[in-house]
């Protein structure tokens, strides 16, 4: 298996293409894996990892885990609260106290923007961003397009739409790079409080009207607003923005084309999603969930710098 150009996932834009393509291919493989009788290799046995997670977490903490735990790894579990972190110690201070027990690997989220930038600059450790605050969340971007991948048999030449609350999520800043690399065509759709000035020079397409976006793409990856990082009121009311910006049957039987429908979670059904949308047979929400776990074992395997799985 060829080697990473990182030595940590700090985020989509410091991968190359070819970094990327190598992670698919290794998904590939351990998905095999999964789907065996004994989803379990020894390829991390000798090797510990700490999940770090400063902010709440469900999908990713316990794909992280399921993951390490398929790679045989030894784990730990960190969660900000009930910790020492409560008592006043820095981020430096925690990693560094618990890579003195020896831990090879950090996985970690954190609410601030730049947190695993700043903790890799400090430590020895390989880290993975697990979903830094506004900023990235490479393993969500990873296992969407892999899951385009598997859906639409390649990425290259796609068109995808992300919809929803652009200016707060770190899904469709990691999801844009990711994309691009691959040779994808991307769309932003949204209310245009929700969209940043900036996103056209990222070499995306921009549209205020969600059934414009949805007759142009191929896939359309759905995201919740974002309510938790905003310091303002950016729409009038939950119901106003499901009206006029959320995905329902209704409108995809109007538009009546095949579009692979994609959510990274956690749902808010109802406002920018129905549930006979999420649920629908075009609806690949669980398969991301599902190749999200060979996606991490991918990245864990190959940051570990292993030769054999
Ligand atoms: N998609 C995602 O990051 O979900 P969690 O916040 O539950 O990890």
């Amino acid at each position: 298996m060829n080697a990473l150009s990182v030595k940590h996932l700090l985020g989509i834009k410091y991968l190359t293409r070819e970094d990327i393509e190598i992670i698919f291919e290794s998904a590939d493989e351990f998905k095999e894996v999964l789907n065996r009788p004994i989803k379990k290799v020894p390829s991390l046995r000798d090797t510990t990892i700490v999940n770090l997670f400063f902010e709440n977490s469900t999908r990713t903490r316990i794909s992280f885990e399921l993951a390490e735990k398929r790679l045989s790894a030894d784990t730990i579990n960190f969660t900000s609260s009930g910790s020492s972190v409560k008592k006043g110690e820095t981020l430096i201070d925690t990693v560094n106290n618990i890579l003195a027990m020896k831990v090879d690997m950090v996985v970690m989220r954190h609410p601030s923007p730049g947190a695993p930038v700043f903790l890799s600059q400090h430590i020895n450790a390989s880290i993975i961003n697990a979903g830094d605050g506004t900023h990235e969340h490479p393993t969500q971007a990873l296992l969407d397009a892999f899951s385009i991948r598997e859906k639409l048999g390649k990425v290259e030449g796609k068109k995808i739409a992300i919809i929803g609350d652009i200016r707060h999520s770190r899904v469709a800043l990691s999801n844009i790079f990711c994309l691009k690399k691959l040779g994808a065509e991307v769309m932003v759709a949204g209310p245009p409080t929700l969209i940043p000035m900036y996103i056209e020079s990222l070499g995306v397409k921009v549209e205020y009207d969600v059934r414009k976006a949805l007759e142009w793409c191929d896939a359309a990856n759905i995201l919740r607003i974002q309510l938790e990082r905003q310091e303002i009121q950016y729409f009038a009311s939950l119901r106003e923005y499901a009206l006029y910006f959320g995905v329902n049957k209704k409108l995809l039987d109007e538009i009546g084309k095949d579009i692979l429908i994609m959510h990274p979670g956690p749902i808010n059904r109802g406002v920018e999603i129905t549930s006979d949308v999420a649920d629908s047979p075009n609806s690949i929400i669980l398969d991301q969930v599902e190749n999200g776990v060979a996606i991490r074992m991918a990245v864990l395997y190959l940051l570990s710098g292993r030769k054999e799985v």
